[in-house]
């Protein structure tokens, strides 16, 4: 089935009376368990296109249609509730709440997702590698293990899709291949869709597709060799 349809997208962003075309009309389809790169140069339009197929920013002309239905008559209500179940965010910046512990950050997101139950939050931070550091704040972790509790957050709420930007971009070498390695494992043996953006051509390899973008247009739309 497909998740996502996208087709004749576009979007403007305004200042003053400038207008500037970030979209440029974009079509593509993403099924379900695949694993898509959105692959391009900084300022070509991956970032925009993330949030908006998100319901995180609007969309000026063209369709998106997320889980069968068309992105725009979701009411706001219906928005909150997709982008809490059934939708999760990895940013660069992990964004993690600096007051609230490990466990506390995964309880928020396990709340805002109508999750009643709190027996899931260990299981889920142990299938990242962070179980024993449920107690820790964010800043006594290095940058690695927070990315890898900004993925339980997501994760707790058991989204269909993960939208994921940048997600290696503040890690060195070696913690982004373990990341990477983890989003794999998501996709492969927990069968989770991931639309993942990076600039980084190497790390496109871990998904099954790659969109390349250049100046907000899929100038290439190809099948990973597994
Ligand atoms: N809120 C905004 N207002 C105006 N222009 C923006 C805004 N956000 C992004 N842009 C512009 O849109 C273009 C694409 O940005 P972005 O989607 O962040 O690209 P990428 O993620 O590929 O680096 C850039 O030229 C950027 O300056
Ligand atoms: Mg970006």
């Amino acid at each position: 089935m497909n998740q996502i349809n996208v087709s004749g997208l576009k979007k403007n962003y305004q200042t003053g009376k400038v207008v500037y075309e970030v979209l440029k009309g974009i079509d593509f389809s993403v099924e379900d368990g695949e694993f898509v790169s959105i692959c391009g140069p900084s300022g070509s339009g991956k970032t925009t296109l993330l949030y908006v197929l998100g319901g995180l920013e609007p969309y000026t002309a063209g369709s998106i249609s997320l889980f069968g239905k068309e992105l725009n008559t979701y009411t706001d209500a219906e928005k909150a509730k997709t982008r809490s179940q059934d939708i999760g965010f990895v940013f660069q910046f992990y964004n993690l709440i600096p007051n609230l512990t490990v466990y506390e950050n995964i309880l928020l997101s396990s709340v805002l997702g109508n999750n009643k139950s709190k027996d899931e939050i260990l299981p889920v931070l142990d299938s990242v590698g962070m179980k024993d550091y449920h107690a820790y704040y964010p800043s006594q972790l290095s940058g690695g293990m927070q990315q890898r509790v900004a993925i339980a957050r997501c994760l707790i709420n058991d989204p269909k899709i993960i939208f994921a930007d940048e997600p290696i971009g503040s890690l060195d070498y070696k913690n982004g291949i373990a990341i990477m390695e983890l989003f794999k494992t998501l996709n492969q043996t927990y069968h989770k869709t991931i639309l993942m953006v990076t600039h980084n051509e190497d790390t496109t390899v871990y998904g099954t597709r790659t969109l390349h973008m250049l100046d907000g247009k899929v100038m290439k739309d190809e099948k990973n060799n597994q």
